[in-house]
């Protein structure tokens, strides 16, 4: 597996990337729609501060992502992909790139406008978005909900979509995006 994206294939960083932030985000999401229920505690304050640490993680990852992608660039579509197919992928991974920003930063103005502390898994203190202000933090609360549904979604959209090129179209659109496959063109 290349390092760097080729014309025909995702390299190791943005594969690792893609299925990292995949993880991640499976874990914030089952984690935070569960922990919001959570009795008042110790346990509770841990199970945020995890929550609210890897979600920074998924923001860092994804401006890390974002910067390899402008210099490792991505891979064309794979042969005979229409153009209109071609226009609605482009428009959801712009959106899920755009949401992968916006929900970890809705958490973090959240919890800044909550007036909240915030260390990164305990190791240095986050700097505050905003001072403490009601309005602001029920504006970013509800952006933080309601941005997270609409990534699942997209998320969910995209998956399919990823399931139709392999499983109808026979194409390499999923392959080419999985560790330890083997490029049919390193092939011959
Ligand atoms: C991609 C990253 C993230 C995802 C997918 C995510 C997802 C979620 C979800 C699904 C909830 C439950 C919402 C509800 O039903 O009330 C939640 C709650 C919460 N999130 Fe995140 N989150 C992310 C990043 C962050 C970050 C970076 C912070 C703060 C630095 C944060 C702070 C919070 C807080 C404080 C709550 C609890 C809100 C409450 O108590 O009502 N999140 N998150």
């Amino acid at each position: 597996m290349p390092i760097r994206n080729k014309p025909d294939q995702w390299g190791v960083i943005s594969i690792g990337l893609h299925w990292l932030t995949l993880l991640l985000i499976l874990g914030l999401a089952s984690v935070g729609l569960l922990m919001v229920e959570l009795p008042l505690g110790t346990f509770k304050v841990q199970v945020y501060a995890l929550h609210k640490s890897f979600g920074l993680t998924v923001l860092a990852l994804t401006l890390l992502r974002l910067g390899w992608r402008l210099v490792a660039s991505a891979p064309a579509p794979v042969a005979g992909t229409p153009r209109w197919q071609d226009a609605i992928a482009k428009i959801t991974h712009g959106g899920l790139y755009a949401l992968l920003v916006a929900v970890p930063l809705s958490g973090w103005l959240f919890n800044s406008a909550a007036g909240f502390p915030l260390h990164w898994f305990g190791l240095f203190k986050v700097p505050s978005l905003h001072a403490y202000d009601s309005d602001i933090k029920a504006f970013a609360h509800s952006a933080h909900v309601s941005l997270f549904y609409a990534m699942a979604a997209l998320l969910v959209l995209h998956a399919a979509a990823a399931l139709f090129h392999h499983y109808r179209l026979h194409d390499r659109t999923l392959v080419r995006m999985l560790p330890l496959m083997k490029n049919r063109t390193e092939e011959t």
